[in-house]
Protein backbone atom coordinates (compact mmCIF):
# COMPACT_ATOMS: atom_id res chain seq x y z
CA UNK A 1 0.00 0.00 0.00
CA UNK A 2 1.09 3.24 -0.65
CA UNK A 3 1.40 6.01 2.13
CA UNK A 4 -1.08 8.57 0.58
CA UNK A 5 -1.46 12.12 2.34
CA UNK A 6 -4.29 12.71 3.95
CA UNK A 7 -6.82 15.27 1.76
CA UNK A 8 -7.82 18.63 3.35
CA UNK A 9 -10.59 18.70 0.68
CA UNK A 10 -13.64 16.23 0.51
CA UNK A 11 -16.14 16.35 -2.45
CA UNK A 12 -19.74 15.18 -1.83
CA UNK A 13 -21.17 13.97 -4.91
CA UNK A 14 -25.14 14.19 -4.30
CA UNK A 15 -26.51 11.71 -6.47
CA UNK A 16 -29.15 10.37 -4.95
CA UNK A 17 -32.06 12.39 -7.09
CA UNK A 18 -34.96 10.47 -8.85
CA UNK A 19 -34.49 12.26 -12.21
CA UNK A 20 -38.39 13.21 -12.51
CA UNK A 21 -38.06 15.97 -14.91
CA UNK A 22 -35.54 14.13 -17.16
CA UNK A 23 -37.82 10.70 -17.09
CA UNK A 24 -35.30 8.59 -18.22
CA UNK A 25 -36.63 5.45 -15.87
CA UNK A 26 -33.65 5.24 -13.68
CA UNK A 27 -32.12 7.77 -11.47
CA UNK A 28 -30.67 9.93 -12.87
CA UNK A 29 -27.31 9.37 -11.96
CA UNK A 30 -27.30 6.36 -13.56
CA UNK A 31 -28.46 7.31 -17.35
CA UNK A 32 -25.73 6.71 -19.87
CA UNK A 33 -24.19 9.33 -21.38
CA UNK A 34 -21.91 7.11 -23.54
CA UNK A 35 -21.38 3.65 -22.37
CA UNK A 36 -20.87 5.23 -19.10
CA UNK A 37 -23.18 6.70 -16.41
CA UNK A 38 -23.59 10.24 -15.38
CA UNK A 39 -22.28 9.47 -12.52
CA UNK A 40 -19.20 7.81 -13.67
CA UNK A 41 -18.43 11.26 -15.72
CA UNK A 42 -19.30 13.19 -12.90
CA UNK A 43 -16.57 11.38 -10.90
CA UNK A 44 -13.88 12.01 -13.79
CA UNK A 45 -14.07 15.58 -13.57
CA UNK A 46 -13.61 15.00 -9.43
CA UNK A 47 -10.92 12.68 -9.50
CA UNK A 48 -9.44 15.00 -12.17
CA UNK A 49 -8.79 17.65 -9.72
CA UNK A 50 -6.88 17.86 -7.01
CA UNK A 51 -6.52 15.16 -4.13
CA UNK A 52 -9.86 15.30 -2.21
CA UNK A 53 -11.79 12.66 0.09
CA UNK A 54 -14.98 11.84 -2.19
CA UNK A 55 -18.44 10.90 -0.91
CA UNK A 56 -20.58 10.04 -2.91
CA UNK A 57 -24.12 10.19 -2.04
CA UNK A 58 -26.55 7.31 -3.89
CA UNK A 59 -30.53 6.28 -4.27
CA UNK A 60 -31.56 3.45 -1.86
CA UNK A 61 -30.22 0.28 -3.81
CA UNK A 62 -27.89 1.98 -6.03
CA UNK A 63 -24.81 2.32 -3.88
CA UNK A 64 -23.22 -1.07 -4.92
CA UNK A 65 -23.50 0.61 -8.36
CA UNK A 66 -22.37 4.40 -7.22
CA UNK A 67 -19.57 2.39 -5.50
CA UNK A 68 -18.60 0.39 -8.94
CA UNK A 69 -18.73 3.53 -11.22
CA UNK A 70 -16.21 5.21 -8.52
CA UNK A 71 -13.87 2.27 -8.12
CA UNK A 72 -13.96 2.41 -11.81
CA UNK A 73 -12.76 5.93 -12.24
CA UNK A 74 -10.51 6.51 -9.11
CA UNK A 75 -7.39 4.36 -10.03
CA UNK A 76 -4.90 5.01 -7.16
CA UNK A 77 -7.53 6.85 -5.22
CA UNK A 78 -9.84 4.63 -4.54
CA UNK A 79 -8.85 4.48 -0.84
CA UNK A 80 -10.49 7.99 -0.59
CA UNK A 81 -13.90 7.29 -2.16
CA UNK A 82 -17.13 6.15 0.20
CA UNK A 83 -20.48 5.78 -0.66
CA UNK A 84 -23.49 6.89 1.90
CA UNK A 85 -27.05 6.14 1.12
CA UNK A 86 -29.03 9.51 0.51
CA UNK A 87 -32.28 11.09 1.36
CA UNK A 88 -35.63 12.71 0.06
CA UNK A 89 -34.76 16.00 -0.36
CA UNK A 90 -31.37 17.10 -1.87
CA UNK A 91 -30.27 18.72 1.37
CA UNK A 92 -31.13 15.54 3.09
CA UNK A 93 -28.64 13.69 0.91
CA UNK A 94 -26.25 16.58 1.45
CA UNK A 95 -26.54 16.14 5.54
CA UNK A 96 -26.05 11.99 4.86
CA UNK A 97 -22.75 13.12 2.78
CA UNK A 98 -21.21 15.70 5.81
CA UNK A 99 -21.83 12.83 8.41
CA UNK A 100 -19.21 10.60 6.60
CA UNK A 101 -16.16 13.75 5.84
CA UNK A 102 -13.10 12.95 7.69
CA UNK A 103 -12.40 14.56 11.00
CA UNK A 104 -9.13 16.17 9.77
CA UNK A 105 -10.85 17.59 6.05
CA UNK A 106 -11.05 21.68 6.48
CA UNK A 107 -13.04 22.42 3.24
CA UNK A 108 -16.11 20.68 2.11
CA UNK A 109 -17.50 20.63 -1.89
CA UNK A 110 -20.62 20.19 -2.80
CA UNK A 111 -21.34 18.91 -6.17
CA UNK A 112 -24.15 17.78 -8.39
CA UNK A 113 -23.70 14.22 -9.99
CA UNK A 114 -26.43 16.02 -12.86
CA UNK A 115 -23.36 18.44 -13.59
CA UNK A 116 -21.60 15.63 -14.99
CA UNK A 117 -19.35 17.82 -17.45
CA UNK A 118 -17.99 19.92 -15.02
CA UNK A 119 -14.50 20.58 -15.71
CA UNK A 120 -11.90 20.05 -13.45
CA UNK A 121 -10.88 23.74 -13.26
CA UNK A 122 -13.62 25.17 -11.41
CA UNK A 123 -13.03 22.43 -8.84
CA UNK A 124 -9.50 23.98 -8.47
CA UNK A 125 -11.07 27.80 -8.44
CA UNK A 126 -13.46 26.83 -6.08
CA UNK A 127 -10.84 25.03 -3.52
CA UNK A 128 -8.44 27.70 -4.02
CA UNK A 129 -11.03 30.71 -3.25
CA UNK A 130 -12.64 28.90 -0.32
CA UNK A 131 -11.64 31.21 2.85
CA UNK A 132 -9.80 33.63 1.14
CA UNK A 133 -12.45 36.51 1.25
CA UNK A 134 -16.02 34.23 2.56
CA UNK A 135 -16.25 30.63 3.95
CA UNK A 136 -18.73 29.80 0.90
CA UNK A 137 -17.71 30.06 -2.75
CA UNK A 138 -19.75 28.99 -5.63
CA UNK A 139 -19.27 29.39 -9.36
CA UNK A 140 -21.25 31.44 -11.29
CA UNK A 141 -21.84 31.98 -15.00
CA UNK A 142 -23.19 35.25 -16.53
CA UNK A 143 -27.15 35.32 -17.19
CA UNK A 144 -27.00 36.17 -20.72
CA UNK A 145 -30.86 36.48 -22.19
CA UNK A 146 -32.63 39.57 -20.53
CA UNK A 147 -34.63 38.76 -17.89
CA UNK A 148 -38.15 39.83 -16.86
CA UNK A 149 -40.24 39.68 -14.22
CA UNK A 150 -43.57 38.82 -14.85
CA UNK A 151 -46.80 37.85 -12.95
CA UNK A 152 -49.09 35.58 -15.26
CA UNK A 153 -49.34 36.70 -18.61
CA UNK A 154 -47.85 40.27 -18.25
CA UNK A 155 -44.54 41.58 -17.74
CA UNK A 156 -43.98 43.30 -14.60
CA UNK A 157 -40.16 44.50 -15.03
CA UNK A 158 -36.96 44.47 -16.91
CA UNK A 159 -33.98 42.73 -14.75
CA UNK A 160 -30.90 44.29 -14.68
CA UNK A 161 -28.68 41.30 -15.93
CA UNK A 162 -25.51 42.84 -14.56
CA UNK A 163 -27.22 41.89 -11.58
CA UNK A 164 -27.43 38.31 -11.94
CA UNK A 165 -25.71 35.22 -12.29
CA UNK A 166 -26.49 31.26 -12.78
CA UNK A 167 -25.27 29.22 -9.85
CA UNK A 168 -23.31 26.06 -10.79
CA UNK A 169 -21.45 23.74 -8.18
CA UNK A 170 -18.93 22.37 -6.74
CA UNK A 171 -20.12 25.04 -3.92
CA UNK A 172 -17.09 25.25 -1.40
CA UNK A 173 -17.03 25.93 2.11
CA UNK A 174 -15.28 25.89 5.34
CA UNK A 175 -16.03 23.02 6.97
CA UNK A 176 -16.85 24.17 10.14
CA UNK A 177 -18.90 26.90 8.53
CA UNK A 178 -20.96 24.12 6.38
CA UNK A 179 -21.68 21.63 8.83
CA UNK A 180 -22.97 24.27 11.86
CA UNK A 181 -25.34 25.93 8.91
CA UNK A 182 -26.70 22.25 8.22
CA UNK A 183 -27.22 21.69 12.27
CA UNK A 184 -28.86 25.27 11.80
CA UNK A 185 -30.98 24.38 8.64
CA UNK A 186 -34.78 24.16 9.59
CA UNK A 187 -36.24 24.79 6.00
CA UNK A 188 -35.92 23.39 2.59
CA UNK A 189 -32.97 25.98 0.98
CA UNK A 190 -32.55 25.82 -2.92
CA UNK A 191 -28.66 25.26 -2.46
CA UNK A 192 -26.03 25.21 -0.13
CA UNK A 193 -24.80 28.49 -0.59
CA UNK A 194 -28.59 29.86 0.25
CA UNK A 195 -28.44 28.01 3.05
CA UNK A 196 -24.96 28.98 4.32
CA UNK A 197 -25.83 32.54 3.10
CA UNK A 198 -29.37 32.11 5.96
CA UNK A 199 -27.03 31.26 8.79
CA UNK A 200 -25.54 34.68 8.64
CA UNK A 201 -21.59 34.16 6.48
CA UNK A 202 -20.51 35.33 3.30
CA UNK A 203 -20.53 33.54 0.14
CA UNK A 204 -17.89 34.94 -2.65
CA UNK A 205 -18.68 33.70 -6.35
CA UNK A 206 -15.86 32.63 -8.82
CA UNK A 207 -15.63 31.73 -12.74
CA UNK A 208 -18.08 28.93 -13.44
CA UNK A 209 -18.12 27.40 -16.87
CA UNK A 210 -20.95 26.48 -19.61
CA UNK A 211 -19.69 22.47 -19.11
CA UNK A 212 -20.78 22.58 -15.78
CA UNK A 213 -24.80 22.37 -16.83
CA UNK A 214 -26.90 20.90 -14.86
CA UNK A 215 -28.61 17.88 -16.99
CA UNK A 216 -32.35 18.40 -15.95
CA UNK A 217 -34.28 17.53 -19.41
CA UNK A 218 -34.26 15.40 -21.81
CA UNK A 219 -32.85 18.55 -23.92
CA UNK A 220 -30.05 18.70 -21.29
CA UNK A 221 -29.43 15.09 -21.62
CA UNK A 222 -28.92 15.39 -25.86
CA UNK A 223 -26.52 18.34 -25.25
CA UNK A 224 -24.28 16.44 -22.80
CA UNK A 225 -24.23 13.28 -25.35
CA UNK A 226 -23.37 15.67 -28.31
CA UNK A 227 -20.17 16.73 -25.47
CA UNK A 228 -18.62 13.59 -24.26
CA UNK A 229 -15.22 13.10 -25.32
CA UNK A 230 -14.24 9.48 -24.38
CA UNK A 231 -12.97 8.81 -21.01
CA UNK A 232 -9.82 7.37 -20.18
CA UNK A 233 -9.80 4.17 -18.56
CA UNK A 234 -7.94 4.41 -15.17
CA UNK A 235 -6.10 1.33 -14.41
CA UNK A 236 -8.24 -0.67 -11.20
CA UNK A 237 -4.56 -0.15 -9.09
CA UNK A 238 -2.73 1.53 -11.02
CA UNK A 239 0.32 0.00 -9.24
CA UNK A 240 0.01 -3.00 -11.13
CA UNK A 241 -0.17 -1.07 -14.68
CA UNK A 242 3.44 -1.60 -14.95
CA UNK A 243 5.33 -2.92 -12.39
CA UNK A 244 9.15 -2.15 -12.78
CA UNK A 245 10.84 -2.19 -9.44
CA UNK A 246 10.35 -5.06 -7.29
CA UNK A 247 8.01 -4.31 -3.97
CA UNK A 248 8.34 -6.01 -1.05
CA UNK A 249 5.39 -6.97 1.29
CA UNK A 250 4.77 -7.46 5.07
CA UNK A 251 1.80 -9.57 6.24
CA UNK A 252 0.64 -10.93 9.59
CA UNK A 253 -1.78 -13.34 11.10
CA UNK A 254 -2.76 -14.99 14.30
CA UNK A 255 -5.19 -18.02 14.94
CA UNK A 256 -6.12 -19.56 18.03
CA UNK A 257 -6.14 -23.60 18.78
CA UNK A 258 -9.68 -25.05 19.26
CA UNK A 259 -10.64 -25.91 15.67
CA UNK A 260 -12.48 -29.35 14.60
CA UNK A 261 -10.11 -32.33 13.45
CA UNK A 262 -6.56 -32.09 12.70
CA UNK A 263 -3.76 -29.32 13.10
CA UNK A 264 -2.97 -27.93 9.33
CA UNK A 265 -0.04 -25.47 9.55
CA UNK A 266 2.01 -24.19 6.87
CA UNK A 267 0.62 -26.09 4.61
CA UNK A 268 1.38 -29.57 6.02
CA UNK A 269 -1.21 -31.78 8.38
CA UNK A 270 0.10 -32.46 11.97
CA UNK A 271 -1.56 -35.55 13.38
CA UNK A 272 -1.86 -35.25 16.87
CA UNK A 273 -1.55 -31.70 17.04
CA UNK A 274 -4.47 -29.79 18.35
CA UNK A 275 -6.59 -27.83 15.52
CA UNK A 276 -6.54 -23.72 14.76
CA UNK A 277 -9.46 -22.37 14.69
CA UNK A 278 -10.56 -20.16 11.79
CA UNK A 279 -13.01 -19.83 8.27
CA UNK A 280 -10.36 -22.06 6.45
CA UNK A 281 -8.42 -24.44 8.21
CA UNK A 282 -6.64 -21.90 10.38
CA UNK A 283 -3.36 -22.19 8.72
CA UNK A 284 -1.57 -18.67 9.70
CA UNK A 285 1.73 -19.28 8.03
CA UNK A 286 -0.27 -19.31 4.54
CA UNK A 287 -2.46 -16.61 5.30
CA UNK A 288 0.56 -14.16 6.19
CA UNK A 289 2.22 -15.11 3.04
CA UNK A 290 -0.53 -14.61 1.03
CA UNK A 291 -1.30 -11.31 2.84
CA UNK A 292 2.66 -10.25 2.30
CA UNK A 293 2.29 -11.22 -1.00
CA UNK A 294 -0.91 -8.79 -1.99
CA UNK A 295 0.53 -6.10 -0.29
CA UNK A 296 3.41 -5.97 -2.04
CA UNK A 297 1.55 -6.40 -5.45
CA UNK A 298 -0.65 -3.43 -4.04
CA UNK A 299 -3.77 -5.59 -4.18
CA UNK A 300 -5.64 -5.24 -1.53
CA UNK A 301 -5.46 -8.68 1.80
CA UNK A 302 -6.39 -11.72 1.88
CA UNK A 303 -10.10 -10.57 3.28
CA UNK A 304 -10.48 -8.35 -0.13
CA UNK A 305 -10.15 -12.36 -2.33
CA UNK A 306 -11.07 -15.04 0.46
CA UNK A 307 -12.97 -13.47 2.69
CA UNK A 308 -16.13 -15.35 4.55
CA UNK A 309 -17.82 -13.89 1.63
CA UNK A 310 -16.56 -16.41 -0.03
CA UNK A 311 -17.65 -20.24 0.96
CA UNK A 312 -15.74 -21.71 -1.63
CA UNK A 313 -12.84 -21.41 0.33
CA UNK A 314 -13.98 -22.90 3.87
CA UNK A 315 -12.09 -25.62 5.05
CA UNK A 316 -9.58 -24.91 2.49
CA UNK A 317 -5.86 -25.63 3.02
CA UNK A 318 -2.33 -23.74 2.22
CA UNK A 319 -2.23 -24.92 -1.60
CA UNK A 320 -5.61 -23.26 -2.55
CA UNK A 321 -5.00 -19.72 -1.09
CA UNK A 322 -0.60 -19.52 -2.44
CA UNK A 323 -1.84 -21.16 -5.84
CA UNK A 324 -4.93 -18.64 -6.19
CA UNK A 325 -2.54 -15.40 -4.75
CA UNK A 326 0.28 -16.62 -7.14
CA UNK A 327 -2.19 -16.47 -9.87
CA UNK A 328 -3.39 -12.76 -9.70
CA UNK A 329 -0.10 -11.68 -8.97
CA UNK A 330 0.85 -13.16 -12.65
CA UNK A 331 -2.03 -11.47 -14.00
CA UNK A 332 -0.88 -8.25 -12.30
CA UNK A 333 2.42 -9.12 -13.74
CA UNK A 334 4.39 -10.27 -10.96
CA UNK A 335 6.22 -13.03 -10.25
CA UNK A 336 7.62 -13.65 -6.66
CA UNK A 337 11.15 -13.43 -5.45
CA UNK A 338 11.42 -14.87 -2.29
CA UNK A 339 9.27 -15.45 0.75
CA UNK A 340 10.30 -15.42 4.18
CA UNK A 341 7.97 -16.22 6.85
CA UNK A 342 8.37 -16.96 10.79
CA UNK A 343 5.91 -18.92 13.53
CA UNK A 344 5.72 -18.15 17.01
CA UNK A 345 4.47 -21.16 18.25
CA UNK A 346 4.93 -23.57 21.40
CA UNK A 347 3.42 -26.04 19.13
CA UNK A 348 3.86 -27.93 16.93
CA UNK A 349 7.53 -28.57 16.70
CA UNK A 350 9.29 -27.91 13.50
CA UNK A 351 12.58 -28.57 13.58
CA UNK A 352 11.79 -32.18 12.15
CA UNK A 353 9.78 -31.30 9.17
CA UNK A 354 10.72 -27.02 8.67
CA UNK A 355 12.23 -28.86 5.12
CA UNK A 356 9.24 -30.42 3.95
CA UNK A 357 6.93 -27.56 5.09
CA UNK A 358 9.35 -25.18 2.82
CA UNK A 359 9.07 -27.35 0.16
CA UNK A 360 5.59 -27.89 -0.10
CA UNK A 361 4.90 -23.76 0.63
CA UNK A 362 7.57 -23.23 -2.67
CA UNK A 363 5.67 -25.68 -4.96
CA UNK A 364 2.37 -23.79 -4.31
CA UNK A 365 3.56 -21.01 -5.05
CA UNK A 366 5.46 -21.85 -8.54
CA UNK A 367 8.82 -22.67 -7.40
CA UNK A 368 9.57 -19.76 -5.69
CA UNK A 369 12.27 -19.73 -2.31
CA UNK A 370 10.20 -19.90 0.63
CA UNK A 371 12.40 -19.81 4.26
CA UNK A 372 10.71 -20.89 7.13
CA UNK A 373 11.62 -20.12 10.81
CA UNK A 374 9.82 -21.18 14.18
CA UNK A 375 10.23 -19.76 17.34
CA UNK A 376 8.78 -19.58 20.43
CA UNK A 377 8.45 -16.34 22.71
CA UNK A 378 9.90 -17.86 26.41
CA UNK A 379 6.48 -18.53 28.03
CA UNK A 380 5.45 -14.97 27.05
CA UNK A 381 2.13 -13.61 25.61
CA UNK A 382 -0.64 -16.09 24.05
CA UNK A 383 2.11 -17.74 22.21
CA UNK A 384 3.77 -18.39 25.26
CA UNK A 385 0.39 -19.72 26.66
CA UNK A 386 -0.11 -21.79 24.58
CA UNK A 387 -3.19 -20.28 23.28
CA UNK A 388 -2.27 -20.07 19.75
CA UNK A 389 -0.16 -19.25 17.18
CA UNK A 390 1.18 -16.15 15.19
CA UNK A 391 3.27 -15.59 12.01
CA UNK A 392 4.87 -12.62 9.94
CA UNK A 393 5.82 -13.06 6.15
CA UNK A 394 8.13 -10.97 4.05
CA UNK A 395 7.14 -11.35 0.53
CA UNK A 396 9.32 -10.10 -2.45
CA UNK A 397 7.99 -9.58 -6.09
CA UNK A 398 9.59 -8.66 -9.32
CA UNK A 399 8.73 -7.58 -12.22
CA UNK A 400 7.13 -10.84 -14.00
N1 LIG B 1 -30.17 14.89 -5.33
C1 LIG B 1 -29.89 14.06 -4.26
N2 LIG B 1 -30.89 13.66 -3.41
C2 LIG B 1 -32.14 14.07 -3.60
C3 LIG B 1 -32.45 14.92 -4.69
C4 LIG B 1 -31.44 15.33 -5.54
O1 LIG B 1 -28.74 13.67 -4.08
N3 LIG B 1 -33.09 13.64 -2.77
C5 LIG B 1 -29.09 15.26 -6.26
C6 LIG B 1 -29.37 14.79 -7.66
O2 LIG B 1 -28.96 13.42 -7.81
C7 LIG B 1 -28.60 15.74 -8.51
C8 LIG B 1 -28.53 17.00 -7.68
O3 LIG B 1 -29.00 16.66 -6.38
O4 LIG B 1 -27.28 15.29 -8.79
C9 LIG B 1 -29.38 18.11 -8.29
O5 LIG B 1 -30.77 17.75 -8.24
P1 LIG B 1 -31.74 17.66 -9.49
O6 LIG B 1 -31.07 18.11 -10.72
O7 LIG B 1 -33.04 18.27 -9.09
O8 LIG B 1 -31.90 16.07 -9.67
P2 LIG B 1 -33.17 15.16 -9.38
O9 LIG B 1 -33.79 15.55 -8.09
O10 LIG B 1 -32.73 13.76 -9.53
O11 LIG B 1 -34.12 15.54 -10.60
P3 LIG B 1 -35.65 15.95 -10.54
O12 LIG B 1 -35.75 17.16 -9.63
O13 LIG B 1 -36.02 16.22 -11.97
O14 LIG B 1 -36.38 14.75 -9.97
MG1 LIG C 1 -34.67 17.59 -7.83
Amino acid sequence: MSIAPVPRVCVIVVAAGSGTRLGAGAPKAFVGLDEHTILRHALSGVFAAPLAQVVIVAPVGREGAALTDALETAGDRRDLVSVVTGGATRQDSVAAGLHAVWPDVEVVLVHDAARALTPPAVFERVIAAVGIDAPGVIPVTPVVDTIKRVAGADVIAAVDRAELAAAQTPQGFDRAVLDAAYRRADQDFTDDAALVAAAGHRVAVVEGDPRAFKITTPADLERARGLVAPLPVAPSVSLNAAPMMPRVGLGTDVHGFGGEGALWLAGLEWPGEQALSGHSDGDAVAHAIVDALLAAAGLGDIGTHFGTDHPEYAGAHAEVFLRRTLGLLGEAGWRVGNVSVQVQANRPRFSARRAEAESVLSAALGGASVSLSATTTDGLGFTGRGEGVAAFAVALLVPA
